[in-house]
């Protein structure tokens, strides 16, 4: 199975792409997480992928798609992915067909999770990541046991750069202006899967079950009659 998950900054998509990539045992590719760890590890793209990152543009495609493609030749990808944070505008998605096309199938699903800018922006400037293990709390919705601490590896909790109030503004209009027109792309394309991301976690992850349950080819099927 091969899915993408599309959606704002904040939408839930690195929540969803963690939970569903257990239950399905698929891997979870996420670009944001792949470039952080560049960041990090001062590596090239890591210096070159700093200042888009941290002021909340995108990363030019060339390099994202380089990396994208680089990880979806690896041998876990084979039974399938979920993609999280990837395409971000339509010439990746253009790119991302280009490459499956090579591949046995092409065969995949864009689930778009919308959530309104209120929920974006209280998700956003409550998150908190853990700075070794990268797990993600927010400090209402899903809060660590001790303040600032990760529950899983003791060590201390921080808030993204890109998360402050400025940057949070600045995502959100990029989202507007260059990933909203994937969601179109996608759903010319019929596989476009829209869901109202707004409730707590569980919820939208059964929705999310419930729907790929659905045989593969019935749910073709069932889009083509929306
Ligand atoms: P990236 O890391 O992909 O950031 P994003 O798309 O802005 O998405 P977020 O991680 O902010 O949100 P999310 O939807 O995953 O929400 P989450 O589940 O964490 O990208 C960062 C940067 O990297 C970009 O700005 C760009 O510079 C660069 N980049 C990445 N991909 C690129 C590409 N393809 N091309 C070019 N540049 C690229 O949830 C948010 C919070 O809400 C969490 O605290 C969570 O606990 C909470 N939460 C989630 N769902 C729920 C829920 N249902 N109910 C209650 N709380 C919830």
């Amino acid at each position: 199975m091969k899915l993408v998950l599309l959606g704002a900054p904040g939408a839930g998509k690195g929540t969803q792409a963690k939970s569903l990539s257990k239950e399905l045992k698929l891997a979870h590719i996420s670009t944001g997480d792949l470039l952080r760890v560049a960041i990090k590890e001062n590596t090239p793209l890591g210096q070159e992928a700093k200042k888009y990152v941290e002021s909340g543009e995108l990363v030019p495609d060339h390099l994202v798609t380089k990396m994208v493609i680089e990880r979806l030749s690896r041998e876990d990808v084979s039974e399938g992915f979920i993609l999280d944070g990837f395409p971000r505008n339509r010439q990746q998605a253009v790119e991302l067909d280009d490459f499956l096309s090579t591949k046995s199938t092409c065969n995949y699903f864009a689930f778009y999770l919308d959530a309104s800018e209120k929920t974006l922006i209280k998700r956003l400037s409550g998150r908190r990541i853990c700075g070794m293990c990268q797990a993600v709390y927010h400090l209402v919705n899903f809060p660590p046991k001790e303040d600032m601490v990760c529950d899983h590896c003791q060590s201390e909790l921080y808030q993204r750069p890109d998360d402050k109030e400025e940057t949070i503004k600045n995502r959100l209009a990029v989202y507007n202006r260059q990933t909203a027109p994937v969601v179109e792309y996608y759903s010319k394309q019929n596989r476009l899967i829209h869901l109202k991301a707004d409730a707590e976690a569980s919820l939208v992850l059964d929705e999310m079950l419930k729907i790929l349950a659905t045989p593969f080819t019935l749910l073709k099927e069932q889009k083509k009659k929306v």
